[in-house]
This record gives C-alpha cells, structure tokens and sequence, in this order.
C-alpha cells in the first residue's frame, strides 16, 4: 500500500488524513503545531518535514500560505533539502509565485512537485468530492492518482502555476457570491421576506452556497470550515495577479474590502461571518 506523509494538519490536511487512514493507507503526520496532529490519533506523528519524507511515496502539503510553503519546503528541516524520490503534492492555497519557485527548486533536485490546490472544504474532503486542480508532469499526476482519487475528482491545468492562479479564480467567486448572498439576504429581509425562503432563492443561482446554510441564515459562523483571515489572503492574492495583468476587477475589489471590515476580530470565523457587513446599523 501507498505510504503517505502529511505536511500540516489543520482543518483541511486533517479531514485528509481521516479520509486517508478510512482507506486503509499508512500514514505519517507532521504539524508544526504537534499537539494538533497528535490529537487525531491517526498513523505516526514526526519532528520534521524532511523526516515524514522518508517514510512516504506521496507527501500531501496543507499550510496556510506562501511564508509557511517556503518554511515546509525550504527551511533547515524542510523537504527540499535532500532529494525526495517521493511525489510532492502542495494543496495549499499559496498563489502561483510561489509554487513555481518550488516548482523549480524540485525540479533541479531531480524531484516530483505537484502544485494541487483544492475547491471544496471540510465535507468534500470528507466525502471525496473535493475539485483537484493539478499543474505539473502529467506523468506525477498519473503516480499521484491512487492518493488524490481517494480526495476527489482532478483536473489537469497544465504548467506549474495555472491550477493556482485557476484556484484564485475560484476564491474570488465564492468570496464575492457569499457576499452577495449576504446582502441580498439582508435587503430581503428589509423589504419583507423570510430570510430561508430568499437563501432558497439564492443558492439557486449560487448552489455552491447551500453549505453555509447556518452562517448566512443563522448567524452561525463556528465551527469554521474556511476562516475570514484565509479568504482575505486569497483575495488579495488573487488582486496582485490580477493586477499585474491590468485586469478590472471591481467586484473582487469591493469583496475583498467587506472581508477586511471583519479583521482582525473575525479572522478565525467562517467566512459566512460576512453578514455583519449587511447588517442594519
Ligand atoms: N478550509 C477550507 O475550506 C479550505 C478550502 C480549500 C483550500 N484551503 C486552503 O488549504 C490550506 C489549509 O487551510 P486550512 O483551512 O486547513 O487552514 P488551518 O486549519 O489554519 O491550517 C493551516 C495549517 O498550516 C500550518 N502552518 C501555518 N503556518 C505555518 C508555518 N509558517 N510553518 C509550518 N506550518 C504552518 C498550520 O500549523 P499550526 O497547526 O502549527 O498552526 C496548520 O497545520 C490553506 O492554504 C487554505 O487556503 C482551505
């Protein structure tokens, strides 16, 4: 069976490694944070990235941004330093810079890098629905597929830095239809309507939004499944590239800045915590 490693067991590399231990593969964990890894009880927890390599075939990466992607990989302990013969897959949501620079760096190693971001939360993960964007050899895709096809469905974009940028795409959608979704709730709710009634409404045109059904009508923003402080990263990800490219992007723009009201007391919530922003003053 396929030995896998796992770098960063937050909320989404945990729920892979309880979807990858139910499967039957062995696994090593490390977390910066070990206690947190500890606390799953699921396969070895390590010291040191460079040591999960070594007892892998696939090494999964799930950090929270670029700074912890480039400490994971390229740090003193980090999974760079040697040659991995494992496969490297990063399903982070970090922006393209830097996955091409890991990219790169493995490349001239003679290591398998796989930048793999991933759309969907918590419950994809738990139910293998997760949308797998890949870039990369085509080739480590192949290698990869016994471990990531336990995750969900993949989607081969190309060249190191396209799945991530696509990923960028995605953020911007939800962070700007859950803020709609959050202000059209409240302006039904001003004119007259029952507040279910018009999430009904929206998430015909939104249906992605139906998992958010207790934050955006009940106010229920814990426990996070995608917190405010990492949807705020990848808007303002996502408005780098896009400016660089001269992209008019107003809608992102306006979206970004209602996220940046809820810092930093709302950081840790989930997104849907966004409602505050439509609320009556
Ligand atoms: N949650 C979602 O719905 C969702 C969906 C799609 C994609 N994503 C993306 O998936 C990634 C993980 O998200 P998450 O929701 O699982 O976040 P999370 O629960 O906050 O977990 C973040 C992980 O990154 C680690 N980390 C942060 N900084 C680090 C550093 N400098 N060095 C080493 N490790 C570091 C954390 O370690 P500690 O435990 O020590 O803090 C933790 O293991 C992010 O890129 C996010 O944008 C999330």
């Amino acid at each position: 069976m396929t030995r896998v490693a796992i770098l960063g067991t937050g909320k989404m590399g945990g729920a892979m490694a309880r979807r990858l231990a139910g499967a039957g593969f062995e696994l090593t964990l490390w977390n910066r944070t070990p206690a947190k890894a500890a606390a799953l009880h699921l396969g070895r927890v390590v010291d040191s990235p460079s040591e999960a390599l070594q007892a892998a075939d696939i090494v999964i990466s799930s950090l929270t941004n670029d700074a912890a992607l480039r400490d994971v990989y390229l740090g003193d302990q980090g999974v760079l330093i040697a040659e991995p013969k494992a496969i490297l897959v990063d399903m982070s949501t970090a922006g393209p810079d830097v996955t091409v620079e890991l990219a790169r760096t493995a490349q001239a190693r003679g290591a398998h890098f796989l930048e793999a971001p991933v759309v969907g939360s918590v419950p994809a993960v738990e139910s293998g629905q997760l949308l797998i964007l890949v870039a990369g050899d085509e080739a480590d895709v192949e290698r990869a597929h016994p471990v990531l096809g336990h995750l969900g469905e993949t989607w081969y974009l190309g060249k190191p830095g396209s799945a991530q940028r696509m990923k960028l795409i995605a953020n911007s959608m939800l962070g700007i239809t859950t803020a709609a979704a959050a202000e059209l709730l409240a302006a039904a709710t001003a004119i007259g309507l029952d507040r279910k009634q018009a999430f009904r409404m929206v998430t015909r045109f939104a249906p992605g939004l139906n998992a958010r059904e207790h934050g955006l009508v009940h106010d229920e923003h814990t426990p996070a499944m995608f917190a405010v402080r990492d949807l705020l990263k990848d808007l303002d990800l996502g408005l780098h590239l896009y400016g660089r490219a001269d992209a008019a992007t107003p809608l992102t723009s306006r979206a970004r800045d209602l996220y940046a009201t809820l810092m930093p007391a709302s950081a840790d919530l989930d997104i849907s915590a966004v409602v505050a922003t439509s609320a009556k003053t």
